[in-house]
């Protein structure tokens, strides 16, 4: 069962957002999240299938592994909100389980349209399920949610897919806190985070010899030409991964190869690089599997109890609100 709901008004401005990060003194940056328009969210679906990025596999992985355990651990009925549903692939596995033991309604949190409309189709078949997209920075969606929920009804929220990792350690507690804000106590967060690795294993990872990962992150210049009217010359930039080993994180840069000029009409700018200079686009942290129990306590949680793949270090936490 399918309700067809995506309400549209967005609380997000790409033009200013472009603007404050290539204007700013010191390094230029551009939000990692508008990395996931169409063309984005079809390259990521790419990202997820190289072998050398096995975190959507191992997140994958635990929930179809786990799925039974990680609902009966749910106490209640509840109601499903997931924020950055991405295509909902990996998602089938709980909603299914669930859906086994009660009728469900699932809202998906996506700022991407596309990615949402992904996820509507691939998960409208099971039984019993009702299905309400929001696109929506995941805040304000889980906001709207929680307006929905009916007296006696649970939240069931689910982070997955390392999302978390984008934020830096001080942010990521202030998100969960954020999240358990909205919350009741005995609400749930299924937490997805990717673990430690090794500095080659994470290279490879976020800088694949096939060029997919590269494309995704120069894709936010061609968006930004697309949308902004800007004039990137995508040839002038390259990908950089590099490790942050005091952050414990993956970076991904654009590099500039030359000195140059780009006009961005929309946002009303013209922006300088000098050779070598770069835009930072994204960061992905990752954790030791204690300390996401450690960060989620900080966060107003309580971790119910841990799942990790062996294959590759990743963790799916089941985090009760206190
Ligand atoms: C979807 C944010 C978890 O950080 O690993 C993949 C995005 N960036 N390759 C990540 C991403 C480069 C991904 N997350």
């Amino acid at each position: 069962m399918l309700v067809h709901a995506i309400p549209s008004n967005v609380s997000y401005d790409f033009g200013a957002d472009v603007r404050d990060g290539l204007t700013c003194s010191g390094q230029k940056e551009l939000p990692s999240k508008y990395l996931y328009d169409e063309v984005g969210s079809a390259l990521f679906e790419v990202i997820c299938r190289l072998p050398q990025y096995g975190l959507t596999r191992a997140d994958e992985r635990l929930l179809r592994r786990h799925a039974d355990e990680i609902v009966d651990r749910l106490r209640g009925p509840v109601a499903v909100a997931e924020l950055g549903s991405g295509s909902g692939k990996k998602t089938r596995w709980l909603l299914e389980a669930l859906c086994r033991r009660q009728r469900t309604s699932y809202y998906p949190v996506e700022i991407s349209r596309s990615a949402l409309v992904m996820c509507e189709r691939e998960l409208s078949d099971i039984d019993s399920i009702s299905i309400v997209g929001f696109e929506r920075e995941y805040l304000d969606g889980l906001l709207e949610v929680a307006s929905y929920r009916k007296s006696g009804q649970r939240l069931f929220v689910l982070f997955l897919g390392s999302t978390i990792g984008n934020f830096d350690r001080p942010a990521g507690v202030k998100f969960l806190s954020a999240v358990r804000s909205v919350l009741q106590p005995g609400d749930s967060l299924l937490l997805g985070a990717d673990l430690e690795k090794s500095t080659a294993q994470l290279l490879e990872a976020y800088d694949d010899e096939l060029g997919v990962t590269a494309a995704f992150n120069l894709n936010l210049l061609a968006r930004t030409n697309r949308e902004l009217g800007a004039d990137f010359d995508l040839r002038q930039f390259a990908h950089l991964a590099k490790i942050n080993p005091i952050a414990r994180s993956v970076e991904m840069y654009l590099q500039s190869k030359q000195r140059q000029t780009v006009n961005i009409p929309a946002a009303e700018i013209s922006v300088e690089f000098e050779e070598g200079e770069t835009i930072w686009t994204e960061s992905s942290h990752k954790y030791s599997a204690k300390e996401i129990v450690a960060t989620a306590r900080e966060g107003g949680f309580r971790c119910e109890c841990q799942w990790i793949d062996q294959q590759w270090p990743f963790s799916e936490n089941l985090l009760i609100a206190e």
